[in-house]
């Protein structure tokens, strides 16, 4: 299978992402571990890390951010911005410490496609976590998925070398729960990315089996609303 988030994808990605409002979701983050929590949360391990985006948002909010990410190419954007990191296949992380509070943000877990690596990937969260401490993520939600189906897109962005464009061919298969989305940037640059979409009750089940309690799931980002068929993305936030 070809490498995703390869060099070329990670050197852009930022760029495609630009208008993200990562300030805004790690302002949530805080609210959320400020709400949720038991105890004041200060190191945060950021589990597909990526580029590094709500590290350094978190940094700035005062908190100390270990990244993981399994893409040398993406880890290699986020030291950039001088983000702690590990390259890593989250599921097999090991670390010899625990932290305050996980994250996995920007469809992480949608990653993972099996069951087992569900699985695997959540309780790799939990075993790096205090007791108690709060684990953070979003994913596609599948009632919104299935009501609005995935769509083509073409996007513009600039960058420090010109406009580009990216067109995104998208698939849903239901059998297997994914989105199969194929972002072509130029001729040399096609990359496919399948992401699995979630149920509210799968989710319960998943992050108990992981032994984690589910204490909210709640759009994303408008976090306060419940989600429905509109909304196609969720966060989830567990206590270990
Ligand atoms: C859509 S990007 C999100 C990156 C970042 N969290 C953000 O919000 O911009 C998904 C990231 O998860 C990483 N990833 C997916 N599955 C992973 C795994 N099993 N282990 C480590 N990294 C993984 C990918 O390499 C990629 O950098």
């Amino acid at each position: 299978m070809p490498e995703l988030f390869g060099p070329a994808y990670a050197a852009l990605y930022d760029s495609l992402y630009a208008a993200k409002d990562y300030a805004g979701e790690s302002r949530l983050i805080q609210r959320v571990l400020n709400e949720y929590g038991s105890f004041p949360a200060h190191r945060v391990l950021d589990l597909g890390c990526g580029s590094g985006r709500h590290a350094v948002e978190l940094a700035k909010l005062g908190y100390c951010v270990t990244g993981v990410d399994r893409s040398a190419a993406m880890l290699a954007e986020a030291e950039r911005k001088g983000v702690r990191l590990i390259q890593s296949d989250l599921k097999e992380l090991e670390l010899e410490e625990t932290f305050d509070a996980a994250i996995m943000m920007f469809a992480v877990l949608g990653y993972q496609l099996t069951n087992d690596d569900v699985d695997a990937a959540l309780r790799a969260a939990h075993r790096h976590l205090r007791p108690g401490a709060l684990l953070i993520f979003d994913c596609w939600y599948g009632p919104a998925v299935l009501a609005q189906k995935p769509s083509d897109r073409t996007i513009v962005v600039d960058t420090s070398n010109g406009p580009i464009t990216r067109r995104s061919t998208a698939t849903l298969d239901v059998c297997r729960r994914v989105c199969n989305v194929t972002f072509h940037i130029d001729p040399d640059l096609t990359e496919t990315h399948t992401v699995r979409y979630f149920f509210a009750d799968e989710i319960l089940r998943f992050v108990k089996s992981a032994g984690f309690d589910l204490l909210r799931f709640g759009a994303f980002p408008e976090f306060d609303r419940d989600p429905g068929p509109d909304t196609w993305n969720v966060m989830a936030v567990a206590r270990s």
